[in-house]
């Protein structure tokens, strides 16, 4: 899950590329490179290991110029994260470069075949450099034709930006699985992973389909089907500025992000509601025979949006009455669920194009589930492949550690178990308007459960030296759990482990020693006497627990050593404050061990290959 971005424009595009790039170092920041058509015999290469701030540091005081280039930042798949194997790629002659966003699986095969049949050398261990070699092999002359014939010959997914020296008036780009966009500028055009590079500079964007092909040209884009086709396709106009991928004053975008939560949930519930206060789903129709038709629900995601789902599944079995499987997508996909025209798919995810996720939606599709997507990038893959797309409107989310997706994600499951079982009249109207009234009173709880930040960071003071945790709770608690667990792993590298609280005591309490860091969820009223139980079990065993719970359970949690009160709400929604003091809790651990929070070690934003 890399970032590329391309420019061809009447102006030096050498910075317009790096700033380009810095917008996309959420996708990969294992090493950084341009590749610019100088009008010397051979492309100009420079490419370096680490933050594109090392690139940066060694081209400054070039002063390189170039009206056609590309560039890359890269999360490293094939190659260990180095110079030799940072991208660009060239092939034999020097003339050609390529970037690439996605694996070509039969990388290993294609490379053996050119080295046996066509002498190559190869001076990495990427699969990228295969397809620059390979289209080198093809080239002719013209360069979309060497570009067609080498994606006919590989398997897997990719994103390619390819420049010639002798073509220098051009851009070729491919696509399969991994996205890609054009950005239509006042001086040149562009191609990009994803719009957040772009923003600063373009308002229309084409979005490429899969098997497409592109030829860019400083006054002009043409776009080629798997046929070579010319086709049509009408403007996209981005919304949302570039400030929006800006930090505004704090120190990391995962604070800003998780201070947007009351924002992003008011936009997320308030568009969904008519001026009768129902729940409109933006249009989509689902209307009571189609879902009396659905037999099987499946939810299906991965990391957070996964534990998105497992709320999701608690709420419509609760709210509609109608069982719900959920499942990560990579074991979805190739599992062989049963799955018919009554079957109800739904795809959760931020990004948009996660790629075992939109695998497992293509492969749902391919047996006549119907698909219903949420979403949080506009436009994306999976919303592009979706019957229905319910967007969550949390904003761009910058930080690969996702908060505000999920906090929004829980809101659409709510929303949809609540429509479907208003639809199926299985759900009292008395119910069905307390619950829009416990969601709509979120925002302002989670503004005063803000206020409480400090008191997480000085709890962190006393548990970030530990290189384990658990984490426990009962029903929801124990989902929101694993969300919490994800989180503090993530970003602190922290070896924690999320657990039912019942379960503790089957095997995995054997673990548990003195001052072991336990974090125990107790937000459940109906269960909080049996969580209290569990807390006293670990605490038999000298752990150290810091509890979760609603204010008005405040007396009740004297066996935990630190407590975080949340605003009393009905239990079924605590999960979207629960989370958030889990967020910050890791955030601070995060930040006194010294990690890059943002930018976590081994980890990129969206996961485009399997
Ligand atoms: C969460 O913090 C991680 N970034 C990761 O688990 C993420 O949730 C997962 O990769 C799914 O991404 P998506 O929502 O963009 O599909």
């Amino acid at each position: 899950m890399c970032g590329i971005v391309g420019y061809i424009a009447d102006e030096n595009v050498t910075g317009v590329i790096i700033e380009g790039l810095k917008k996309l170092e959420y996708r990969g920041y294992d090493s950084a490179g341009v590749a610019l058509c100088t009008g010397a015999d051979n492309v100009l290469l420079r490419k370096k290991k680490g933050r594109i701030a090392n690139l940066e540091e060694m081209i400054r005081d070039e002063g390189l110029f170039a009206h056609t280039g590309i560039g890359h930042t890269r999360w490293a798949t094939h190659g260990e994260p180095s110079d030799r194997n940072a991208h660009p790629h060239t092939d034999m002659s020097g003339r050609i470069a390529v970037v690439h966003n996605g694996i070509i699986e039969n990388f290993a095969e294609l490379k053996k075949e050119l080295i046996e049949e066509h002498g190559s050398v190869f001076k990495s261990d990427t699969d990228t450099e295969v397809a620059a070699h390979l289209i080198g092999i093809f080239y002719e002359g013209d360069l979309e034709d060497a570009v067609y014939k080498a994606v006919q010959k590989m398997r897997g997914s990719y994103a390619f930006g390819v420049i010639c020296s002798d073509e220098p008036d051009k851009i070729v780009a491919a696509r399969k699985d991994s996205p890609l966009i054009v950005g239509l500028g006042k001086r040149g055009n562009f191609i990009a992973s994803d719009i957040p590079a772009l923003l600063k500079y373009v308002r229309q964007i084409y979005l490429i389909e899969n098997n497409e092909m592109v030829v860019l040209r400083e006054n002009d884009v043409k776009i080629f089907d798997s046929e070579r086709n010319e086709v049509h396709r009408d403007v996209f106009n981005v919304t949302g500025d570039a400030d929006a991928a800006e930090k505004e004053g704090y120190d990391h975008f995962m604070l800003k992000e998780i201070h947007e939560q009351p924002s992003g949930i008011k936009d997320t519930l308030i568009r969904r509601m008519d001026d009768n206060g129902e729940i409109t789903l933006d249009g989509i129709s689902l209307t009571k025979e189609d879902i009396e038709k659905f037999n099987r629900i499946y939810i299906v995601a991965c990391g957070t949006a996964y534990h998105a789902g497992l709320i999701g599944k608690f709420a419509i079995e609760k709210l509609a009455h109608i069982s719900v499987e959920v499942d990560v997508a990579s074991e979805f996909r190739y599992r062989d669920p049963y799955i018919d025209e009554n079957t109800l798919f739904i795809s959760i995810s931020q990004s948009g194009e996660t790629l075992d996720t939109l695998g497992a939606l293509r492969m749902a599709k391919e047996k006549g589930a119907r698909i219903l997507s949420v979403v949080n990038v506009v436009g994306s893959s999976i919303a592009r492949e979706s019957d229905d797309v319910f967007y969550t409107w949390a904003g761009p989310e910058i930080a690969v550690a996702s908060t505000k997706a999920y906090t929004t994600q829980l809101i659409c499951m709510y929303l949809i178990a609540l429509y479907m079982g208003r639809k199926k009249e299985v759900l009292s109207t008395e119910l069905y308007r307390n619950y829009l009234d416990e969601l709509l009173a979120i925002p302002k709880k989670l503004d005063t459960l803000l206020e409480g930040e400090e008191s997480l960071e000085e709890i962190a003071k006393k548990l970030y030296q530990d290189d384990n945790a658990f984490f426990i709770g009962r029903g929801v608690d124990s989902s929101v759990s694993l969300e919490g667990s994800l989180k503090l792993k993530e970003i602190s590298y922290i070896n924690s482990f999320a657990i039912a609280a019942g379960e503790l005591k089957h095997g995995t309490i054997a673990l548990i020693d003195k001052g072991t860091p336990v974090i125990a969820l107790a937000t459940q009223k109906a269960l909080l006497e049996k969580t209290i139980s569990n807390i006293q079990e670990v605490k038999a065993r000298g752990a150290y627990v810091f509890a979760i719970a609603m204010e008005s359970s405040r007396d009740m949690l004297g066996d935990a050593d630190d407590v975080f009160l949340i605003p009393d709400c009905m239990d079924d929604v605590a999960p979207v404050l629960s989370i958030v003091p889990l967020q910050l809790f890791a955030y601070y651990i995060a930040r006194l061990r010294g990690c890059d929070i943002d930018k976590p070690k081994n980890l990129a934003k969206s996961v485009t290959v399997e």
